[in-house]
């Protein structure tokens, strides 16, 4: 796939939206190559699927550097020796911060378990569930340096059923989420979108 945009996917832990990515990847739904995949998390189970599949997998360890920036300007860095276009955040749990924003400028993305800006933060599918929400979803977009706050590139619904969970309501979220993430990122690399303000649009100005 000589030809195809190069992604780096972030991880932190479990990698089920990594994996989905990876079998998008295979199946021809989405026209990408997973250039490496990076945990700050050394047992990050989701390592193991990277490595399954042949892709390049590093840890960064957020822990040990004399600055958040430092951090960042390390992931930047690596990203960027491998000629990534747009880097996929797949359940990272760390902030992202201006070195990394300004390396991928509007080329950072985030899948989030819920319809944003409802319920950013950890444990999104509990605070839906907690508030009595009739409809859960999933939100794919760009990051900024808000947290869970950059323009939304796309959004599925999800019912909650009156005798869900937390569990249960996160695993029909996922499910949502792992047909999402790789159809947005479809989208994203396709091009032929623009920002207005917030707005993710696609049509013609
Ligand atoms: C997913 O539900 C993802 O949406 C969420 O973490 C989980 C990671 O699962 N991300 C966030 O909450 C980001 N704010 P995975 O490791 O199996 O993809």
């Amino acid at each position: 796939m000589p030809d195809h945009p190069r992604i780096g996917v972030l991880i932190s832990g479990r990698g089920s939206n990594l994996e989905a990515l990876i079998r998008a990847t295979r199946d021809g739904r989405l026209a990408a190559t997973i250039a490496v995949v990076i945990s700050n998390v050394a047992d990050a189970p989701g390592l193991e699927h990277a490595r399954r599949a042949g892709i390049e997998t590093m840890v960064v360890c957020h822990r040990g550097w004399p600055s958040r920036d430092a951090f960042d300007r390390e992931l930047a860095a690596q990203l960027a020796a491998r000629s990534v276009r747009l880097v996929c955040l797949a359940g990272f749990m760390r902030l992202v911060g201006p070195a990394l924003l300004d390396a991928f400028p509007n080329a950072i993305l985030n899948v989030h378990p819920s319809l944003l800006p409802a319920f950013p933060g950890v444990d999104a599918q509990r605070q839906a569930l907690e508030y009595g929400v009739k409809v859960a979803g999933v939100t794919v977009h760009l990051v900024t340096p808000e947290l869970d706050g950059g323009p939304i590139v796309l959004q599925r619904t999800v019912p909650v059923r009156e005798d869900d969970s937390a569990e249960a309501l996160a695993a029909r979220i996922l499910e949502e989420e792992h047909r999402a993430y790789p159809e947005a990122v479809s989208l994203v690399l396709a091009g032929g979108w623009r920002l207005d303000g917030r707005r993710f649009l696609r049509g013609q100005a």
